[in-house]
């Protein structure tokens, strides 16, 4: 174990990416000094004259274009793919469909508060863990434990900015190359344990599962779809002999849904306030923006070293993921109805649920780093849900280490029961090299409560469908 955790020790996580966002965040910190006091010192001014100007308005000093994935018609495939993801006759209760847990009016993520959601024949059985967004899973790279993946790259907005965008690609530096090598994480996949690599093999588990839509068999749900207002499309794409394989049946029904998944914009638009103010299009207001340099600051949130906040090299807009693994360590969720069992623990990626990596202990207790784009809509955070506020998140964070009495519960013998959602064997996996969880207790709290605010206000700005006011 000690050898994976230093394997997974990371000190110097993204540095060689974060020194170059130092830059930018330097004139930033000159605009949030500005916004700090007043009178503005005169030093800034002269300085970055432009650059504090346009920080005082809102405005990014820095425009870059974002290169969106294009926006074409949905194909066939891709329409039938829309039809099989609404459809609640394919599950046992006959009420549920992907769209019930995966709500496109929340950003295809969980429609309430519940921890879980309820599936099977009667919509009683509480499911495991939070429902996570659909959205920008199309960059998600498949699962590996490996050096630093390519979505990680990630450039500051002034040589964005200075490069014009007319440079490819960025090839790594030999130095970098060797920094990600020895940077070995578990990295991507789908679900909360990375379990399944594609959309397509990923959702043929809530289809059978049953706390999920409970569909039976894979022949129960090939009739369903034979039956279906929509059956005369699988005969028009594959052929009239599809309906004699019911394996086929549903193997091309979840390749539809999805290439509907990939296809559509609607779930990967980056059209959030923070996309369009990256172009120089909108304003943050000064609360934003101080949680935008809180966000970044490593000795504040660093929220940005594993949810990444600036553009790829080639300017595909930022994911807030870096789409790694991590064992945070946040505290057992007694709305769960499987935590009654107190011998239950939701391991991540050494199981319960993923079953082929169970042996690597070093990787227990550990989750997929999700986006942070459209947080704000959600009303449940982490994997077991146990989350209903950003607030509480950011108390999380500060919390975990200074004040832990304020986070857990105290146990049976009256001490605080730190880390309680993991067994004892487990807890040396919970990540104590990343700021903020270098802190200890009784240290001063990374951030205080206005601190916290600016930093929901910055999330805020992440939740896509802003429209730029036309130009008068
Ligand atoms: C009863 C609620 C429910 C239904 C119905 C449901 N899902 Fe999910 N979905 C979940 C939960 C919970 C997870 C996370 C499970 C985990 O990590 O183990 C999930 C995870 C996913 C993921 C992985 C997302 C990620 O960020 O890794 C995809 C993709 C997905 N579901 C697609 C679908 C599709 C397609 C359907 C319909 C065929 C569907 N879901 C139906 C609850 C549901
Ligand atoms: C060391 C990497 C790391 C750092 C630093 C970090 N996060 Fe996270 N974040 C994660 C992981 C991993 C999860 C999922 C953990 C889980 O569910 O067990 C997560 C989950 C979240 C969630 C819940 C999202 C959801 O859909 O449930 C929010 C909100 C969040 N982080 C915000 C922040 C903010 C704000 C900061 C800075 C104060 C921050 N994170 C710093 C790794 C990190």
């Amino acid at each position: 174990m000690r050898l994976g955790r230093s394997l997974l020790g990371r000190p110097g996580r993204n540095r060689w990416i974060r020194c170059g966002v130092g830059v930018v965040l330097a004139v930033l910190a000159a605009g949030a000094v500005l916004v700090a006091r007043s009178p503005i010192p005169a030093g800034t001014w002269l300085r970055h004259p432009r650059a504090s100007f346009l920080l005082a308005q809102g405005l990014n000093p820095h425009p870059v274009r974002l290169v969106r994935p294009p926006v074409a018609p949905l194909s066939a495939m891709a329409r039938l793919g829309r039809r099989i993801f609404f459809d609640p006759s394919l599950s046992a209760s006959g009420r549920l469909s992907c769209s019930s847990c995966h709500s496109p009016a929340h950003a295809y993520g969980p429609p309430g508060a519940l921890p879980a959601m309820f599936g099977g024949p009667h919509l009683t059985r509480q499911g495991v863990r939070a429902v996570p967004s659909l959205m920008y899973l199309e960059r998600q790279p498949n699962f590996s434990v490996g050096p630093d993946n390519e979505e990680n790259e990630t450039i500051t907005l002034a040589q964005l900015a200075a490069r014009g965008q007319r440079a490819p690609r960025a090839t790594k530096t030999a130095q970098a190359t060797a920094a990600a090598a020895a940077n070995l994480v578990p990295q991507g996949g789908l679900f909360w344990d990375g379990r399944a690599n594609t959309l397509q093999d990923q959702a043929m588990g809530p289809l059978l599962s049953p706390f999920e839509m409970d569909g039976g068999s894979i022949a129960r749900v090939a009739g369903l779809l034979a039956h279906a207002p929509y059956a005369d499309r699988f005969v028009r794409l594959f052929g009239a002999s599809i309906f004699a394989s019911p394996t086929m049946t549903v193997a091309e029904a979840l390749f539809a849904v999805a290439r509907y998944e990939i296809e559509d914009p609607a779930f990967h638009p980056y059209t959030s306030r923070y996309d369009v103010w990256l172009e120089g299009k909108a304003r943050l207001t000064q609360a934003e923006l101080r949680g935008y340099l809180l966000f970044n600051n490593p000795r504040k949130g660093d929220c940005a070293a594993c949810h990444l906040d600036q553009p790829t090299p080639d300017g595909r807009p930022p994911l807030f993921t870096d789409h790694q693994y991590e064992a945070l360590g946040v505290p057992r969720n007694p709305a769960l109805r499987v935590n009654r069992d107190p011998a239950y623990f939701d391991l991540g990626i050494c199981g319960p649920y993923r079953t082929d990596m169970a042996k690597d202990t070093a990787y227990c207790g550990m989750f997929l780093t999700p986006t942070l784009r459209n947080v704000a809509t959600r009303h449940v955070f982490f994997h077991n849900g146990v989350y209903h506020s950003l607030r509480q998140v950011l108390d999380f964070y500060d919390f975990r280490d200074t004040d832990p009495g304020r986070i857990y519960p105290r146990g049976a013998d009256g001490r605080i029961a730190k880390f309680n959602d993991l067994p004892a064997r487990d807890r040396a996996n919970v990540d104590r090299v990343d700021p903020p969880f270098t802190l200890r207790r009784g240290d001063r709290a990374p951030l205080s409560a206005a601190e916290e605010r600016d930093i929901v206000a910055f999330l805020g700005a992440l939740t896509d469908g802003y429209r730029p006011k036309p130009a008068h």
